[in-house]
This record gives C-alpha cells, structure tokens and sequence, in this order.
C-alpha cells in the first residue's frame, strides 16, 4: 500500500533498510566523526574526577534538550534547582527529571548486561515525564505542523504494533550479528527508527536522544554519556524534521546520516573545548583559592563549586565541609578575591563561578 501521512504507518518496516549503501560523502564524515569522538572520550577518560565535570556538561545537555519542547528555563532557575529541587519550578523541574532520566537509563542498561531494551524506554520516560504513561493504546497521535495544524506524520498504532516494531528494534541495537553496519550508522537509524515508532503519547524526542547518548557507551565509544546533539537539532530543527520526512516518503538515509553524523561532530569538537576549558578555570581556581584561603583551602569545596556553580552557606554545611562561621568566612574571601559573584535572591545569597557559568551559557 503506498505511504500516506493520514494513516497509522502500520507498514513502517524493521531495521536496517533494504538496499542501502553508503556514499563517500558519508563515509568521509564517518571517519571525522571516529576522530572526534575518540579525541572527547579520551578527554573524558583522563578526567581525574569525571562525574564532577560532567554532571555540568550533561545538565546543559539537559536544558537543551528540553528545551526543544519549549521548557524554557534561564540557567540561574536551573542551577539553583539543581541545589534546591523542593522549591524549583515547573520548567526546571522538567530539566532537572531529563538528567536523572539519563542516568536511569544508564544504569537500567548495565544492570541489564548492557543491553538497550523496551522496558528501559518506557522507565526513561517515565522518569522525564514523572508519570506512569507507557506504550500508546490509543489511536489518536499524529505529528501535526505547528503552525497550520496539517498532519505530517501518523505513526503506528497501537500497543500490540507497537511493541512488535519496538522487539524489532531492540534486537537490531542489540544484536551485534545481526547487521554488519557502522556503529554511528546504527545510531542513526535506531533514532530514525525510534522516532518514526513514536511509542509514547509525548516525550518521544526526548527519549529518543538519550538513547542515542546510551547506545554509544553501549559500543564503547563513549565511557561517559556525554553526547550533546540537541543544541545543533534545536539550531537546525527544520532540517531534523524535514530529513525525518524525507526518510519515511523517499527512503533518503544518505542525507539523514550524514545530519547525525554532522550534528555529532559540531557538538563533540564543541564539548571537548568545554571541557578543556573547564580544566584550565579549575586550575587558575585551584591556584587562587590557595592564596586567598591559605592552609584552609579546601579540596571539597573546589569540587563543589565545578559541580554546583551556584553555592550557598547552607549547602556548605550540609555538606559538612564547614562550620556555618566558616562556610561563610570562605565565600567572602572567595568573593573579594573575584572568585565568586554574590546573588542575592529573596533571603538567601548565593556564590557564583561566574566563570563557569559564562562557559556553560556560550553556545
Ligand atoms: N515526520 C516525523 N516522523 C517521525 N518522527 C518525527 C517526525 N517529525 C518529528 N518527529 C520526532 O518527534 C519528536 C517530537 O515528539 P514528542 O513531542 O513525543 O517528543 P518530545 O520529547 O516531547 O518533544 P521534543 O523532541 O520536541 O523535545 C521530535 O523530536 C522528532 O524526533
Ligand atoms: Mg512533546
């Protein structure tokens, strides 16, 4: 039957392709890609604390992405939830559950012999979602253009379907005898895939982008999940969707791989820098908090202050790095010296590394 945007693409067909092969365009950028993502996971692998840096790099990756379904949260709303999620608002919140959705899904996986399957989906989001939505059992979704409401695309229904397509899937990311394809090339055609099944009533971007993030420490390419596509999709996201639309109607793989894999190589070269940047803040931060604070300096509260920018006296308590009195004899020391910029919100002061800070907002 031939294809039509009205009807439940019930005839979506399983990975991979038929017929596809790789043109020299592709197989160039595909090298890059190796390049670059090895460059930013041996960085990453030479971190002497990787978690503290990369929490950061993944909370923006978090606010990107979320940002997509148009969550918008200013940076100061987002770190200052990071500390104090009781009092965050709604849009942080929704940021803040795409990060632990991240991490669920990173351990559901390992706890699971490494393999990416349904039930992993379905908690991932949940957990961005903070419900209990699982598989559609309704007819009724439809991708529709936001300004005139036309249907663009009407994926399978419902959840019998769905979970065929999605066993299908689950067994090509899975299986490595099943296909002899490039890793990065599976990556692209799992997120097409993922995306052309549509699962889930809402969240399916989202869910879809952290399975690409998981499924390239599955391979080993990243020990981290540190892939940071969604600031290039947002940038370029009439394109994202109209290769989406091309691949369905005219079978364009070529074009839709050579995006991923573009928007893979713009942002990996881009973190590498952050990265490296951040080192280099930290070391000058190192260097200077010594001087200022003298045989006090302490090693903790470096660490903090690269994994929460935004400090506060009482988190220095809580975390028992210090006495109130001393807690707050050190931010202000901290703070003449420049090392921090002081906020006042409501009653509380909070200490910034404005430094940080101006990385993490540069795109
Ligand atoms: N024509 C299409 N066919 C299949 N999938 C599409 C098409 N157009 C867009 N999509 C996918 O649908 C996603 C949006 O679906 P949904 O609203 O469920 O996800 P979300 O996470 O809430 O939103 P967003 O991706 O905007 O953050 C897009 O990110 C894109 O990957
Ligand atoms: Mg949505």
């Amino acid at each position: 039957m031939a294809y039509d945007k009205n009807t439940s693409f019930n005839d979506l067909p399983d990975l991979p392709p038929l017929g596809f092969t790789e043109s020299p365009e592709l197989l160039r950028l595909l090298a890059k890609g190796y390049r670059h993502l090895g460059e930013l996971n041996g960085l990453c692998a030479s971190l002497p604390d990787p978690q503290l840096l990369i929490n950061t790099i993944i909370l923006q990756e978090s606010k990107d992405s979320s940002a997509i379904e148009n969550i918008v949260t200013t940076q100061d709303e987002l770190y200052k939830a990071a500390i104090e999620e009781a009092t965050a608002n709604q849009a942080a919140k929704e940021v803040l559950s795409y990060r632990e959705a991240l991490y669920v899904g990173l351990e559901k996986m390992k706890a699971q012999k490494n393999l990416l399957l349904t039930n992993t989906m379905v908690e991932i989001v949940q957990t961005i979602k903070q419900n209990k939505s699982g598989i559609r059992n309704m007819p009724g979704t439809a991708l529709k253009n936001a300004i005139n409401g036309e249907v663009i695309y009407t994926p399978p229904c419902c959840e019998e379907v769905l979970r065929e397509k999605l066993a299908a899937l689950e067994q090509f990311i899975n299986d490595p005898d099943l296909s002899a394809l490039d890793p990065l090339v599976k990556m692209a055609f799992i997120h097409y895939q993922f995306e052309a099944i549509h699962p889930f009533a809402d969240g399916n971007g989202r869910t879809g982008r952290i399975l690409n993030a998981l499924y390239l420490v599955q391979q080993e390419l990243l020990s981290q999940p540190v892939l940071y596509l969604s600031s290039y999709i947002i940038k370029h996201k009439t394109e994202y969707y109209q290769l989406i639309r091309s691949v369905t109607e005219k079978s364009k793989w070529n074009d839709w791989i050579m995006y991923i894999l573009t928007a893979l190589i713009e942002t990996t070269q881009l973190t590498t820098k952050k990265i490296r940047t951040m080192l280099s803040i930290k070391e000058d931060y190192e260097k200077q908090m010594k001087e200022v604070l003298g045989s006090s300096f302490s090693h903790e509260l470096l660490q903090l202050l690269f994994t929460l920018p935004y400090l506060k006296i009482d988190l220095l308590v809580k975390r028992e790095l210090a006495h109130r009195q001393t807690a707050s004899t050190w931010l202000k020391k901290l703070t003449a010296a420049g090392i921090v910029k002081p906020q006042k919100i409501g009653r509380t002061t909070y200490y910034i590394n404005h430094r940080l800070m101006d990385l993490m907002t540069s795109n």
